[in-house]
């Protein structure tokens, strides 16, 4: 923490101490591409995430600068001009996030230095974006009083996600880096934004992040792909069924008119969206009823499905999920956020943490020819100010 003000002060030429904002990242235990289809998810903040330090200025000046970017060096612009600039690379986060909380209600005077430091990797799928809107979004909050509703914060978080990046994702991260709480998962209705928390409580066994450290290569394109797959299925079903997202099926509704989707391709896509939001509400069920046992099987379920119906976890994570099923002490594991690379999440008996690290890197450097990367997972609270 010393360090972070120390730079700070170092960059920003000045004495002063700034204010201290902290937005986590998050893992999802299940409930993988339902978001977007109108189903629940099951996702919990971490402890890792975005430090974001600021001071405001006395000018309408804007000046950002990223510890994980020191290349960029410092990146300036204006409170009249906060649109979206090429040459602005990482800064388009925060700046897209105080444009849309200035035209929505919350209009800010001045300018600011903001510092940032994220220690979650970047696109390994642990939300590292979401992390660093959402820090903006308190640090804007508290630097400037202002009073946002947590919920307006993580839709214009997530609107900046989709309208001023272009990345056309569902509400699932902002939601849970700005919902988070210490030692609890989140259950969120993605049609009715209804969720409550779960405590998470894992005695013996403790929740493994390993990173494949395989970039998400071509996830923009393909998840925009299968975004499109499941509205396609949609509207096919809506043919005879008045539903407004797969989310409300069934699985016996799904069978009885899975006939009605025209492609083979389509007809899977959904098959994965609707058995996923049932094993997502069957594994809260397990979750609280502290079946530890059967919460894992349901979280082998949803990778086998994300594998075989949805299509989006490719080599890197099927390898490290497979030698993670083989390892003793393993009560479950399957990918984690959108796929195509990116992390894979295991429970895993605490004493033997050692061994299964080692084993499963093992096994993943064989087939992959390189090594993944473990964190042990604390669940930790939502953004907020420090
Ligand atoms: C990404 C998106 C989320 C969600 C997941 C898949 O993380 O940002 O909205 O769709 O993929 O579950």
């Amino acid at each position: 923490m010393q360090n972070l003000y120390q730079a700070f002060q170092e960059q920003f030429e000045t004495n002063e101490q700034p204010s201290l904002f902290f937005a986590p990242g998050r893992i999802n235990l299940i409930g993988e591409h339902t978001d977007y289809n109108g189903g629940h998810v099951l996702p919990a903040a971490i402890s890792f995430g975005t430090y974001a330090l600021g001071r405001k200025r006395e000018d309408q000046t804007f000046r950002f600068y990223s510890m994980n970017a020191t290349e960029s060096g410092i990146i300036t612009c204006t409170l009249a001009d906060l649109s979206y600039n090429n040459d602005h690379d990482w800064a388009n986060y925060p700046k897209g996030m105080i444009k849309y909380l200035a035209e929505n209600g919350h209009p800010v005077a001045h300018g600011a230095d903001l510092l940032f430091y994220g220690n979650i990797p970047n696109g390994a799928g642990l939300s590292s974006s979401a992390s660093i809107e959402m820090a903006t979004g308190v640090l804007i909050e508290g630097l400037f009083n202002q009073e946002v509703a947590r919920l307006d914060m993580i839709q214009l978080a997530q609107k900046v996600e989709n309208e001023y990046i272009g990345v056309n994702s569902g509400i699932m991260d902002q939601f849970a880096v700005g919902m988070g709480r210490e030692d609890h998962a989140i259950l969120l209705n993605c049609q009715t934004l209804d969720y409550h928390y779960a405590p998470v409580k894992l005695d013996q066994h403790a929740i493994v992040i390993i990173n494949t450290n395989k970039q998400r290569a071509l996830a923009g394109s393909k998840y925009n792909e299968r975004r499109s797959q499941c509205e396609q299925a949609l509207a096919d079903l809506q043919q005879q069924l008045s539903i407004d997202s797969l989310g409300e099926l069934s699985s016996e509704q799904f069978e009885q008119h899975k006939h009605l989707i025209q492609s083979e391709i389509n007809r899977k896509r959904a098959k994965h969206v609707i058995y996923e939001n049932e094993r997502t509400l069957e594994a809260l069920k397990q979750l609280q009823a502290g079946n530890l046992k059967s919460f894992g099987t349901l979280m082998n379920e949803s990778h086998r499905s994300l594998q075989q119906d949805y299509e989006v976890t490719g080599l890197e994570l099927d390898t490290i999920v497979q030698a993670a099923w083989e390892g003793k002490g393993v009560i479950g594991a399957r990918m984690t956020g959108a796929g195509f690379g990116g992390c894979a999440i295991a429970i895993v008996q605490k004493d033997t943490i050692d061994d299964f690290q080692k084993n499963t890197n093992q096994m993943y450097r064989e087939t992959v020819g390189y090594d993944a990367t473990f964190y042990t997972a604390a669940l930790g609270d939502g953004a907020k100010q420090l």
